[in-house]
């Protein structure tokens, strides 16, 4: 029986996911995989998202964009497991236009992708401002809106053109909303008339975008394009795989691009992991190899470790080999990218946790008992530092001895290949692992 899963003429499919807690350098690596496909498409989350890619002297932040757009003539894709900010969307879309990118029909939105509102960013306010055990979200009403589309009561992009629909869901929308800001919170409602006028403009402005995107991507596939899916946050930021509840509110793996774009699963060729060479995380939530202060400073100064979304200060920790093994498999990841191992350069010894050590076992991997990463004790080998710059390295065989040892190392714990190894912000500091 002849099962090749992939037929002669069909395009390729890639998926490339934050192994990490997000932040692991996405942008710059999708950047650079741009080159090799015709589309680009994001998934999940939403403006929640900070992808960063610099480009000789500029440097560009996407949120809601897939990077791709940077690249003259790439088809780029928000797919309906995305929620969108209309206004924060258009925003970029000018924002982008202002620094000369040019969309000629280049951008594509699902009509499928549910929209956020004012009220979801109020109440996602509210809720991390008023509510105990905050999750230390983004704000930008990512949960709210992924609750809602959960739930049934969420509009999405193609509402917005029926205007007597998207009038009546929101009417009841906001009903239900006002009680939970007045009654709970105390604090004034929204009001549908006003959110209706300003949402329909919206839609007027974005609807030239809008389209079966599902379609799209089957048929470019279909006629032989190659397809690069640009995952948001990471691994452990995942709903259901992740830190929960200290998470995002889609699925940040690999499997979401078969929910969030219309992919089926045979269709994905390769999934690469992005992996920062030491370990962040934004916000709240377990995070068992972070540093004490004094190393903690020096990383996130060396590293620019600043939320490219938020502007707050990320907490950083040493390479946590445990969870990128878990992320392997949850991922299905067949190589890796490590990133940002220029950061890494002036320390003596470096770190690498091997297991953790929990009530007195020895643990190699993840159980899902609640309070296992608060509690748990980090397992650590210690590697002598390389104590030289690598920035300016271009091949692996360059690398200090003990940089590739590191690398090395990471490699085996990690058990998947690593095929590139990015030492600075630009294009050009990138370097293939041999
Ligand atoms: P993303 O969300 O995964 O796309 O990552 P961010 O853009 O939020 O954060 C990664 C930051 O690290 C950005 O400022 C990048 O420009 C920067 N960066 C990426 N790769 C490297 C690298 O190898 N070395 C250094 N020093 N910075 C890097
Ligand atoms: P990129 O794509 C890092 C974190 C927030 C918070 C949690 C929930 O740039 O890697 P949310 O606003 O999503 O409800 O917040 O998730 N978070 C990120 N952390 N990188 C991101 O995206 C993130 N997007 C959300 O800090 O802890
Ligand atoms: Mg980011």
């Amino acid at each position: 029986m002849n099962c090749d899963r992939r037929k002669p003429g069909r395009g390729e499919v890639t998926v490339l996911v934050g192994a990490q807690w997000g932040d692991e350098g996405k942008g710059k690596v999708i950047d650079i995989l741009t080159e090799d496909v015709q589309y680009v498409v994001r998934y999940q989350g939403g403006n929640n998202a900070g992808h960063t890619v610099v480009i000789g002297d500029d440097s560009y932040v996407l949120h809601l964009i897939p990077s791709g757009i940077l690249h003259e003539g790439k088809i780029c894709v928000i797919g309906h497991g995305v929620v969108i900010d209309p206004k924060a969307l258009i925003d970029e879309i000018e924002l982008l236009k202002s620094k000369g990118i040019s969309f000629d029909g280049r951008l594509k939105i699902s009509g499928k992708a549910h929209v956020i509102f004012p009220y979801h960013c109020k109440l996602d306010e509210l809720r991390e401002v008023k509510k105990k055990g905050r999750i230390g979200t983004t704000k930008k009403g990512i949960g709210p809106c992924y609750a809602d589309k959960v739930s049934r009561a969420g509009i999405r992009i193609a509402d917005l053109f029926d205007r007597e629909y998207l009038k009546k869901r929101l009417e009841l929308n906001i009903d239900e909303k006002n009680a939970i800001l007045r009654n709970l919170y105390k604090t004034p409602g929204f009001s549908a008339g006003e959110i209706f006028q300003e949402y329909v403009k919206y839609a007027d402005r974005l609807k030239e975008h809008v389209c079966d995107t599902t379609l799209l991507l089957n048929e470019a596939l279909r006629n032989g394009s190659s397809i690069l899916f640009e995952g948001a946050q990471g691994t452990f930021l995942d709903v259901d795989y992740g830190t929960y509840p200290f998470v995002t509110s889609s699925n940040a793996t690999a499997g979401g691009a078969c929910t969030g774009a219309g992919i089926g699963p045979s269709r994905i060729d390769r999934v690469l992991g992005v992996v920062k060479a030491y370990t962040t995380r934004v916000g709240e939530g377990p995070f068992p190899t972070e540093f004490g202060e004094t190393l903690m400073e020096k990383i996130r100064t060396k590293g620019g470790e600043f939320g490219s979304t938020t502007g707050r200060a990320r907490r950083c920790g040493w390479f946590d080999s445990v969870l990128v093994r878990n992320s392997v498999d949850i991922n299905g990841i067949d190589s890796v990218i490590i990133t940002k191992l220029d950061v890494l350069d002036e320390l003596e010894t470096i770190k690498i946790c091997t297991a953790y050590r929990y009530k007195g076992a020895l643990y190699q991997s993840i159980p899902g008992n609640p309070g296992f990463l608060e509690d748990c004790e980090p397992v650590y080998e210690e590697h002598p530092g390389w104590k030289k710059d690598t920035s300016e390295i271009t091949l692996h065989r360059e690398l200090p001895q003990n940089a590739r040892k590191y690398l090395a190392r990471v490699k085996e714990l990690i058990g998947t290949d690593i095929i590139l190894v990015s030492v600075g912000k630009s294009r050009k500091q990138t370097l293939v692992y041999e």
